[in-house]
């Protein structure tokens, strides 16, 4: 009896080695892609499912249930650390809420001023000119030369300045890319030390002055 069993468990045995490596090498053959690893024992073991930034995600499925977990945007209303929305939208209402509510956070001291004599020179000066006069050499090749800060924009508020430098106006473009907001605000000192650089005459009369030499300039 017991020779019996022991007879029928190894003929059992070789069946299953015998099926065993049939099968093996019937799954190693007729491979139709050479670029085929065939069938793999484990493959979690040598694909790796770890995630790479700006990657698609190979996992089934992570835990919200998006396949692109290495790529998922900020959530509508994400700031990067430091920086800080400008609220205002660039259009005329934008501008003339700007010219009401803003303050400038930087106080005037005689250093301020000397930093934004020096941003002046370097991103205003030649369009604006020195004086503010809207003389600079490139300001006068304008179909339009600038208005005079202290003539026409002698009371223009230091939140249209703001503004303006940020987003542009007419002929000028935006300095957002170029200045940070710091910076711009030491320049809104810098132009309103520049609207009172001269006993104007009336508003207006002033910008007929630039007009003038515009023309001259130019012929
Ligand atoms: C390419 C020439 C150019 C440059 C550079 C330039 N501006 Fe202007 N700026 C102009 C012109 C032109 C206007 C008139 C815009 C209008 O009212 O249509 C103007 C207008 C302004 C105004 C009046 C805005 C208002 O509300 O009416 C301010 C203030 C001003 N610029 C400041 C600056 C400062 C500060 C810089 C340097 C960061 C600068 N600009 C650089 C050409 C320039």
């Amino acid at each position: 009896m017991f020779g019996n069993t022991y007879h029928m468990v190894r003929k059992i045995y070789k069946r299953v080695l015998t099926l065993g490596s049939f099968v093996l090498v019937l799954a190693s053959c007729g491979k139709k892609d050479a670029n085929s690893p065939g069938i793999e024992y484990m493959p979690d073991m040598y694909r790796s499912p770890s995630l790479e930034v700006y990657n698609g995600n190979q996992l089934s499925d992570d835990t919200v249930g998006i396949r692109t977990v290495g790529m998922r945007l900020p959530v509508p209303g994400t700031v990067p650390r430091g920086f800080m929305p400008y609220p205002y939208a660039n259009d005329t209402a934008g501008y003339a809420a700007a010219g009401r509510e803003l303050r400038n956070p930087i106080p005037l001291t005689p250093e301020i001023l000397k930093e934004g004599e020096e941003l002046y020179g370097k991103f205003c000066v030649h369009c604006h000119g020195a004086q503010g006069g809207g003389d600079g050499p490139v300001g006068l090749k304008l179909p339009g030369a600038p208005p005079a800060y202290y003539g026409t924009l002698k009371n223009l508020p230091a939140g249209k300045i703001f503004h303006t430098i940020t987003y542009g106006k007419g002929l000028m473009g935006s300095h957002a890319s170029q200045l940070t907001q710091q910076e711009r605000w030491i320049l809104v000192h810098y132009v309103q030390k520049l609207q009172h650089s001269k006993d104007a005459p009336a508003a207006g009369s002033d910008s007929t002055a630039v007009a003038k030499v515009d023309t001259k300039k130019r012929k």
